[in-house]
C-alpha cells in the first residue's frame, strides 16, 4: 500500500494515517476507479456530509479526464431525511446532485436514495434494502462516523442485526445538522437508514474520519467495548473494512500504537 498511509499496528480495524485528507480522499477514490475498471457494474454504496466530498471531487474529476465511466454502475446512499420535501435543497439527493450526479455519467435511474416524503416510509425502507439485495449486495460501501459513533444513521442503539429501516435521529446527529439547515427547529427528526447488517453486508468498506472533531468518536471506535452504544464499533466485524483518519482524528490513538 501507498508509502503515504502509516497503518496502526494491532488496531481492532485496520487503521491507516494520513498526514491530509486529501491523501485518504485519493486513495479510495482510486480505489472505486480500479472497481469500476474492472467492474463496470459495480454496485456503490455512497454517504453524504463533510466527510466524502473529497472523494466525490477526485471521482468526478478521474471521469472529466476519461480515466472512469459509471454508464453502468447502480449507487445506493446510506440515508435520507424523511418529512422534507422532494426537490428541497437539503435532501440528500440535492446534495449527490450537486457534489457527484451532475458531474458523472451515472444513469439518474440507478442513483438510489430512499424517497424524503414517501406515503409509506416503513414500506419505502423495506423495498430498498429488497432493492439492494436484488442488485446483488453492495461491492463497496464509502462511510463516514458521526460524532456519537453513528455509521448512515444507525443512532446509538442500534441492533448490529438491523436493516434499512425508519429512524428517530438522535440530538447529537440534529444538533452536527444544523450547520446544513440554519436552525434546530428546520432538522427533520426522523429518516431512513441503511441498517447495520446492510453496511457490513457489503463486501468491502471504507470508512474516513477527519479533523479534531471526530478525534474521540474515532478513538471509542477502535477501543470501546463492541456494542450498540457505539454503533461504529461494530465496523470491527467486517472482513476487509479500513478506516482512514488524519492526524488529529487520530490524535487520542497513544494506546492503539
Ligand atoms: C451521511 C451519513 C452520516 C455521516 C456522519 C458524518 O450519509 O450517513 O453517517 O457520514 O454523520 O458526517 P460528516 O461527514 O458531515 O462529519
Amino acid at each position: 500500500m501507498n508509502a503515504a498511509l502509516e497503518r496502526i499496528e494491532g488496531a481492532s480495524i485496520p487503521t491507516f494515517v494520513v498526514d491530509t485528507r486529501a491523501i485518504a480522499e485519493r486513495v479510495v477514490a482510486d480505489e472505486i476507479v480500479a472497481l469500476m475498471r474492472t467492474r463496470p457494474t459495480a454496485v456503490l454504496g455512497l454517504a453524504t456530509g463533510d466527510t466524502p466530498i473529497g472523494v466525490y471531487r477526485e471521482l468526478c474529476a478521474a471521469h472529466r479526464a476519461g480515466g472512469v465511466s459509471f454508464a453502468r454502475a447502480t449507487t445506493f446512499n446510506l440515508d435520507e431525511y424523511l418529512d422534507l420535501d422532494a426537490g428541497d435543497g437539503a435532501t440528500f439527493r440535492e446534495w449527490m446532485q450537486e457534489q457527484f450526479f451532475r458531474h458523472v455519467d451515472l444513469a439518474r435511474e440507478n442513483a438510489h436514495l430512499p424517497e424524503s416524503k414517501p406515503a409509506d416510509p416503513n414500506l419505502t425502507a423495506e423495498r430498498y434494502e429488497a432493492a439492494i439485495t436484488a442488485q446483488g449486495g453492495l461491492d463497496l460501501q464509502i462511510l463516514g462516523i458521526g460524532r456519537n459513533g453513528h455509521i448512515g444513521f444507525n443512532e446509538p442503539g442500534s441492533s448490529r442485526d438491523s436493516c434499512t429501516r425508519v429512524v428517530r435521529l438522535h440530538e447529537v446527529t440534529r444538533s452536527d445538522a444544523v450547520r446544513a439547515f440554519g436552525a434546530l427547529a428546520r432538522v427533520p427528526t426522523r429518516a431512513i437508514t441503511m441498517g447495520i447488517a446492510t453496511i457490513l453486508d457489503a463486501r468491502r468498506v471504507r470508512v474516513l474520519a477527519f479533523g479534531a472533531r471526530k478525534k474521540e468518536i474515532v478513538r471509542r471506535t477502535l477501543l470501546d467495548p463492541r456494542s450498540s452504544a457505539c454503533p461504529s464499533t461494530f465496523l470491527r466485524d467486517h472482513g476487509d473494512v479500513k478506516l482512514f483518519v488524519d492526524r488529529e482524528a487520530a490524535a487520542l490513538l497513544h494506546h492503539a500504537r
